[in-house]
């Protein structure tokens, strides 16, 4: 038994998911919920089920559910509960967000985007800058998958208003050096925008302190049910001509841009996973990430290719590996016949996946905090026997 295995039983526990026996190693398209989650969201669709804005008991309720889940995402990101705002995904929110964020653009003004970043933090700013005349410049990764910094320092210049990039790549772990890639677009007048989806469920976030501008996650990334959400800085959104539906009773910048009714039972999940994160600590998480991915990295089997960092330094516990026999997703395929739940493909890391030479994308293996030692062994013991073949 380790230090840990309380704890590891506990957790273990928290995850109902977890007890079918399938190892699940897919966290990075998204995670398990624990049980205060299930129980939150199914709460509140039997007792305070309802629209906002009414004088009786449930909506009196789901009101106030609405400002306890901007309490608890502004303790999340660290930022205040009127710079918080929620949607349907990382995706789409990110799309509403720079679409109003386009509209103050001027033709020859330039957005820098990485390749690092998940499609949808690319995407949205390409088709915008096509609308208003603006250009687009894409940062390189090194053959390590790291942020090219030099590359980076060269593509922002005068006419730059916007630095899109990620906290960690969703396909590789890589992470970036938010607050300095933060500085480095504020010498310039420009934007940080950072796509936090990836890394949420993997460590703190404090957008105040990286002084971002923007930042995007996905909830259920972290242990959450399916939602996106958004922290845009104060003062931000009063300049921009948000493309809003009028929302009901606006009561600061960011509830423009969430047009139409809230999903209550995913706010009252969001409030319970938050909480969850919080019983747990960051340092404890992190522990354990990195106990389980220094193990994943020392046992690699030699017939499989890592694509991206060796250690656990500057990355999370998320692995792109491969092995150019087979194509991913038949790695992926033969794993779930193993019991062993990963992902295989491009994970809309696409200009990742170019710069890596994969056009098949690869097999990612990732790790969150719930998954154990045991399971580590387990998948290198399938890769084992796999890539021999
Ligand atoms: C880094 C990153 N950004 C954005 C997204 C898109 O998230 P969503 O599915 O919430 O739109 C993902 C999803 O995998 C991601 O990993």
């Amino acid at each position: 038994m380790t230090a840990g295995s309380a704890r590891e039983t506990w957790v273990r526990d928290q995850f109902p998911a977890l007890r079918s026996g399938e190892a699940r190693m897919d966290g990075p398209a998204g995670s398990q919920v624990p049980v205060p989650v299930i129980r939150a969201m199914v709460r509140y669709l039997e007792a305070d089920n309802a629209n906002s804005g009414g004088l009786f008991s449930a909506s009196v309720s789901t009101d106030s559910l609405i400002g306890r889940a901007r309490d608890a995402m502004a303790g999340f990101l660290g930022c205040r509960p009127e710079e918080v705002g929620f949607g349907q995904n990382a995706s789409t929110v990110n799309l509403l967000l720079s679409r109003a964020a386009v509209r103050s653009l001027r033709p020859g003004d330039e957005i820098v985007v990485t390749r690092l970043d998940h499609d949808s933090n690319i995407d949205p700013w390409l088709e915008g800058a096509k609308d208003v005349g603006a250009k687009v410049v894409m940062v390189d990764a090194r053959d390590d998958t790291t942020l090219d910094m030099d590359g980076l320092a060269a593509a922002i210049g005068e006419r730059t208003r916007v630095v899109a990039f990620p906290w960690a790549c969703n396909a590789t772990g890589t992470m970036t050096d938010v607050a300095q890639i933060s500085a480095m677009a504020h010498a310039a007048g420009a934007l940080s925008w950072v796509d936090a989806t990836h890394f949420a469920p993997h460590g703190p976030i404090d957008v105040t302190a990286v002084e971002a501008d923007v930042a995007i996650c996905s909830p259920y990334k972290f242990f959450g049910p399916h939602l996106g959400v958004f922290y845009a800085k104060q003062g931000l959104l009063e300049g921009w001509l948000p493309l809003h539906v009028r929302a009901s009773a606006p009561q600061s910048p960011a509830q423009l841009l969430e047009p139409g009714t809230l999903p209550g039972e995913s706010l009252a999940g969001l409030v319970a996973a938050v909480e969850y994160i919080q019983s747990l600590g960051w340092p404890w998480i992190r522990e354990q990430e990195a106990r389980l991915g220094t193990a994943f990295l020392e046992g690699l089997p030699p017939a499989w290719e890592l694509y991206g960092l060796g250690t656990m330094n500057g990355r999370t516990a998320t692995f792109a590996i491969g092995a150019r026999s087979k194509a991913p997703s038949e790695w992926a395929a033969a794993l779930a016949a193993d019991g062993i739940a990963v992902t295989a493909g491009h994970f809309r890391a696409t200009r990742m996946m170019e710069r890596l030479g994969l056009p098949a994308g690869a097999v990612r293996v990732g790790f969150l905090h719930y998954n154990t030692l045991e399971e580590v062994e387990r998948v290198l013991a399938a890769l084992g026997g796999l890539g021999a073949g």
